[in-house]
């Protein structure tokens, strides 16, 4: 009988339980569910195992508080950490996340040496360099999700402006998962037309702050947590294209070296996603200005993994 894949989501709150449920409904894997709290990963498993004859899937699905069953897994999900609250922004984040990113890829690499790992928690391009610096992983087998959620955020709004599908939409927004993200507007289409023959500057200009702001609108509304469901949706659509070795560009933090300029540092940009995790970094020709919002972005980051080493102390 061929074995499935194992997937292990650690973290088993707002985005860790919607990732689960997806991954439950559209793939054919093992999945284990880990928390700290005693009692959470194991009621949503079991929860989640319920939905299955209603839904028809039959997924093996474990709840736990330790991590002896995730042993063996292809692919690791962190979402494990504090989110933001209204007024918080992502980097406030940091301290508290560093510790718990660090606890846990040290408890998930010594038992997974082979998976690749796939970050969410917050902020998302400092945590993908903690969790690199502490699993000792190849860089290919270490990436973050921010960019394709951005990138779903900035497809909405232009398709609710312009009243089209959101499937005609292509869009790539880059850089950190930040206020500094960069919206790549040039690469931006709809039923291939670029996006500026589409609308006046100032609604563009409009949307594209939108978007910058898209993290902050949705704590605002919710007022005692973040989003999930598209961060969810984003995630496991990252997770397919690696365990289904789909070899799909979709922007992720990944780590650059020389590409884009940049000299060691996580960014958002372009990646062909596939069973070896970050395949490639596609680079896009950028213009000047373009180059330098890419810059800022990185710089932000930057210092941000200069708060972590600090924290981490020497590798
Ligand atoms: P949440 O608070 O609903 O869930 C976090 C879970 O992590 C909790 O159940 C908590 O008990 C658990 N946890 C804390 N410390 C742990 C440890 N040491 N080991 C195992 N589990 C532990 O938060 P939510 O909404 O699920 O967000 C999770 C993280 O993802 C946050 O940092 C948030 O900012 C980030 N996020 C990032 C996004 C992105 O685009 N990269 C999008 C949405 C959220
Ligand atoms: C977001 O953008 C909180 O980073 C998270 O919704």
């Amino acid at each position: 009988m061929m074995k499935r894949k194992k997937i292990t989501v650690v973290g088993a709150g707002n985005v860790g339980g919607s990732v689960m449920q997806r991954l439950a409904e559209t793939g054919n894997y093992d999945l284990v569910l880990v928390d700290i709290v005693e009692g959470l990963p194991q009621g949503k498993a079991l929860d989640l195992a319920q939905a299955g004859p209603v839904c028809g899937y039959d997924a093996t699905i474990v709840g736990t508080n330790g991590y002896d069953e995730t042993a063996d897994s292809s692919l690791v999900v962190i979402t494990s950490g504090i989110a933001r609250k209204p007024g918080m922004s992502r980097s406030e984040l940091l301290a508290t996340n560093t510790k718990i990113v660090q606890s846990v890829v040290q408890a998930v690499a010594a038992r997974s040496p082979n998976a690749i790992l796939v970050i969410v928690a917050n902020p998302l391009d400092a945590m993908t360099y903690v969790a690199y610096r502490v699993s000792g992983f190849p860089k290919e087998r270490v990436v973050g999700m921010a960019g394709v959620l951005d990138s779903a955020r900035f497809r909405t709004f232009i398709a609710r402006e312009l009243q089209v599908s959101v499937n005609s939409v292509e869009a790539m927004v880059l850089g950190g998962h930040g206020d500094a993200m960069v919206p790549l507007v040039r690469y931006t289409t709809v039923a291939g037309r670029p996006l500026e023959q589409w609308m006046a500057k100032d609604r563009l200009d409009a949307l594209v702050q939108r978007t910058r702001e898209g993290g902050a609108e949705i704590v605002n509304l919710l007022k005692r947590g973040s989003a999930f469901y598209a961060p969810a949706a984003s995630t496991v659509s990252m997770v397919e294209a690696i365990l289904k070795d789909q070899k799909t560009i979709l922007p992720c933090a990944a780590l650059c070296e020389k590409e884009y300029g940049l000299n060691g540092v996580f960014m958002g940009v372009p990646v062909r996603l596939g069973g070896k995790g970050v395949e490639e970094i596609v680079e896009f020709a950028l213009t000047q200005d373009e180059q330098a919002a890419l810059n800022l972005s990185a710089k932000g980051v930057h210092e941000l993994c200069g708060e972590v080493d600090q924290l981490l102390g020497p590798s």
